[in-house]
């Protein structure tokens, strides 16, 4: 038997491979597709103190090899996934819960946060920075901002938690992030958001494809693999294990999750490939591991995970 189950902060996920914030995750109808789906979690939308409609349409593009989108955060508002989470744990009880925070200011993050602590949700991603939120920057581009929200947000918080981080692409931003995080009680890092403000152009109709910021959005997909596994790899060789690390930018296969794996990650999710396979991808990229660690004689994630061979005899 090949075990592919993890545990991130203790909690159990019987595969590592779930869904990522912010693909068809808005609605509850649409969370009971992810609940009853191979996905190992059910990953709520970023939600906001207030409902929000997001951005002008068209706003999500799929492309040759992955996606572009500025959503502009669209979502019920808190208090409707404190319900969906109630209604999720009854129905579907051995499916772990994650609430994804977004809140526009400290104050509605501090304000989110306090009330999770009374829901059944498992697990707290807080998700400080989309990077479509017109006129707001990426806060995980500021090691200040980012200080001063993860102060706030862990002084009010009963659950455990994690955060998902944009691509850094200097080292010199990996350890300045990294000295942020380690003053806190976060427990694990999602590596990568959507590189930011992208520009996708039709050069027949010399237009972009989205419509927000004049075309700009977040590229998804396997145009971004290999930015998210070397961040999956730096942060989880600066971290060792103690704060555990998720990948997920443009998985699509059994082999793209062992890559993750290898680089160091816990876990992984699924975002624009569930969009464009649908749920019976997580099911799909499940059993391709298995198959390929079978191939490989590994039995556990623990037998390969950040075990990174190098060019060196
Ligand atoms: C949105 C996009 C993101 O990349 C994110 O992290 C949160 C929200 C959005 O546009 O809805």
């Amino acid at each position: 038997m090949i075990d592919i189950s993890t545990k991130i902060t203790g909690i159990k996920l019987d595969t590592c491979v779930f869904n990522t914030a912010g693909p068809a995750d808005v609605t509850l109808e649409e969370l009971e597709v992810i609940a009853k789906s191979g996905s190992s979690a059910i990953t709520m939308k970023s939600c906001t103190l207030e409902p929000r409609n997001g951005n002008p349409e068209p706003r999500y593009a799929d492309l040759e090899y992955g996606s572009i989108n500025s959503m502009g955060l669209p979502n019920l508002g808190y208090k409707a996934y404190i319900k969906f989470s109630k209604i999720l744990k009854k129905k579907y009880p051995k499916k772990p819960i994650v609430a994804s925070i977004s809140g526009l200011t400290l104050e509605d993050n501090v304000v989110i946060f306090k009330a999770f602590n009374d829901t059944p949700v498992d697990i707290i991603e807080f998700n400080p920075g989309s990077p479509n939120t017109i006129g707001k920057p990426i806060v995980g581009y500021d090691p200040q901002d980012l200080d001063r929200l993860l102060d706030a947000v862990s002084k009010v918080t009963k659950k455990p938690y994690g955060v998902k981080l944009p691509p850094y692409f200097d080292l010199v931003h990996y350890e300045q992030i990294a000295n942020v995080i380690k003053r806190y009680p976060v427990k694990f890092i999602t590596c990568v958001n959507s590189i930011g403000n992208g520009l996708v152009i039709n050069p027949y109709t010399e237009k972009p494809f989205i419509k927000p910021k004049g075309g700009l959005g977040g590229i998804g997909g396997k145009y971004i693999k290999f930015a998210a596994l070397a961040n999956v790899k730096v942060f989880s060789d600066i971290f060792k294990g103690k704060i555990q690390v998720i990948g997920v930018g443009g998985i699509y296969s059994g082999i793209d999750a062992f890559e993750f794996i290898l680089a160091g990650a816990f876990a992984v999710q699924i975002g624009t490939a569930f969009l464009q396979k649908g749920p019976g991808i997580f099911k799909k990229v499940q059993e391709e591991l298995k198959d390929f660690m079978a191939l490989k004689g590994y039995k556990k994630l623990s037998d390969f995970r950040g075990k990174l061979k190098t060019l060196d005899k």
